[in-house]
């Protein structure tokens, strides 16, 4: 939890007046909006583009102006969190379900900054189950298509009942623990009719931080 809170609150310095905010979703990002919270009551004018219903509703109850994605001409700067980053800089995302709003917010963001707590650092990727948002319609097909791939799909369930995205799709997690080619494995999972999209996020990231125990390091990948 510290880790987490240093890194997030350690992001709030790249926010700039009159920014437009790309606002991540998870229990790190959560740390830089209220941050941002305080900073809004104290005077500072940004807008924010957000990446989820939780999100959506951290904003409401901190004061955060929100502008919906549709009436901005671009993002400034997205701060987001990262389930697992390797060394190459590429991420999976997706762990809270938002994969989908994240990438789009991402690709259309001038400049986009990862939080992570030290755990989600890796050699490759693959330790973490990557993501994939598919939709309901035929989703035992797309099931079969990645069983048959031996990707070790697992539908995610929640309280007993299918997880559903913000947009009403389902999210299907590969058992991986090793992913050998990032490029390879986008194309493909991109290809199946149904798959939506997926939570590789492959050379994305312009500034990477990550809080070790006390210590918070900041690396500028792009
Ligand atoms: C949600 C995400 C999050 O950014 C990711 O899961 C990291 O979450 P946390 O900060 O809670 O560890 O991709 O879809």
């Amino acid at each position: 939890m510290q880790e987490k809170k240093l890194a997030g609150e350690e992001a709030v310095q790249y926010i700039k007046e009159g920014m437009i905010l790309g606002l991540g979703s998870g229990s790190t990002v959560y740390f830089t909006l209220q941050k941002l919270g305080e900073l809004i009551k104290n005077g500072l004018l940004i807008k924010g583009v957000s990446t989820s219903n939780s999100t959506t509703a951290i904003c409401q109850e901190l004061g955060i102006p929100l502008i919906p994605i549709n009436e901005v001409e671009r993002i400034d700067l997205t701060i987001d969190g990262v389930d697992e980053v390797d060394n190459q800089f590429n991420g999976i995302k997706g762990g809270g379900g938002a994969l989908l709003f994240e990438k789009v917010v991402a690709s259309i963001s001038e400049k986009v900054i990862w939080i992570a707590d030290s755990s989600k650092l890796s050699q490759n990727l693959g330790n973490f189950p990557l993501p994939v948002e598919i939709i309901p319609f035929g989703y035992t097909h797309v099931l079969k298509k990645l069983e048959s791939q031996h990707l070790n799909p697992k539908l995610r369930m929640k309280q007993n009942e299918v997880y559903k995205t913000d947009s009403g799709n389902y999210i299907v997690d590969l058992h991986l623990n090793a992913i050998e080619n990032v490029n390879q494995l986008s194309s493909f999972l991109k290809n199946i009719t149904g798959v939506v999209e997926h939570g590789l996020f492959i050379n994305v990231v312009d500034t990477l931080i990550v809080a070790d125990q006390e210590h918070v390091k900041t690396t500028n990948v792009k």
